[in-house]
């Protein structure tokens, strides 16, 4: 059997299972299936719009908030999870079928591959998003769960952030094709604001501001 017909197998079988599941998710809500997904920005307010701000911290602070829209967005949230499982969708659900982290964050080994249905790019007949670098955030990269001000230390941390210093991260998040694929994430899945290319102006100025994180 091809790799194809297995991967859309593995599919049927998890909408299957997302069926079964759905209902027996704690937090479901049958009203959820009904609702619009969750409001949220689809503009990012350019760089110039900040020169007001006089107090370099409190521009920094400003820059990082607008920026966090992008990082708040379920495209990013979803696969920078507190957890060893991905989420899914605009309402950020437990991924289905399960899959977890394992070693490199592709899947565990005996499990499921992130491979097995992920391929290379986007296949929208199916729904499934993909991407060459498709794989979990390390844990130490986990966002959901935390204030946007932690988020912002601990991108920062050098411990945390896969060794970046701050222009690897500026580069990283306007550069890196994984970070890309929020703005072109196929099906009907919200794209994060703005674009990337401001996404990345953004950071470049609240790194040239002094890179403050808000506060709590
Ligand atoms: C398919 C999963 C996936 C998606 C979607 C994703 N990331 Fe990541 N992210 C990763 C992985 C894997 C790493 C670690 C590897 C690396 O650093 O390249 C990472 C690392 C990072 C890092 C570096 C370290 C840190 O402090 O967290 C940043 C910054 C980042 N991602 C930003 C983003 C942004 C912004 C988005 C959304 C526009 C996003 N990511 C979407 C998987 C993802
Ligand atoms: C059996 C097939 C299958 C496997 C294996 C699989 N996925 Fe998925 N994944 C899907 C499908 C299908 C979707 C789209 C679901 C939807 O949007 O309703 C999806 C969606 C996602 C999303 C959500 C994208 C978004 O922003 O909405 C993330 C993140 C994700 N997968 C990460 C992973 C990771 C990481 C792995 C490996 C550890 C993995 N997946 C393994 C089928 C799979």
């Amino acid at each position: 059997m091809s790799l194809f017909k297995q991967s859309m197998l593995a599919l049927a079988a998890g909408g299957l299972a997302a069926g079964l599941l759905a209902f027996a998710e704690p937090g479901f809500r049958a009203a959820d299936a009904a609702t619009e997904p969750m409001a949220s920005a689809t503009r990012l307010q350019p760089v110039s719009a900040f020169a007001k701000v006089k107090n370099k911290n409190e521009r920094a602070v400003a820059l990082f908030q607008e920026a966090g829209k992008v990082i708040q967005s379920p495209r990013c949230m979803n696969c920078h999870p507190a957890t060893e499982r991905p989420t899914q969708t605009d309402k950020m659900r437990p991924h289905i079928p399960l899959v977890v982290r394992g070693d490199g964050g592709v899947g565990a080994a005996g499990g499921l591959a992130c491979s097995t249905c992920h391929h290379e790019a986007n296949f929208d007949a199916a729904g499934v998003p993909g991407n060459p670098k498709w794989a979990l955030a390390p844990v130490e990269m986990a966002w959901q769960g935390k204030t946007l001000g932690q988020i912002c230390v601990q991108i920062k941390d050098k411990q945390r952030n896969g060794g970046k210093d701050m222009a690897a991260l500026i580069k990283h998040m306007a550069e890196d094709e994984l970070v890309g694929w929020g703005w072109h994430p196929g099906g009907s899945r919200t794209p994060a604001p703005g674009t990337q290319k401001q996404f990345g102006e953004l950071i470049k100025a609240w790194a040239d501001a002094g890179a403050a994180c808000p506060k709590g």
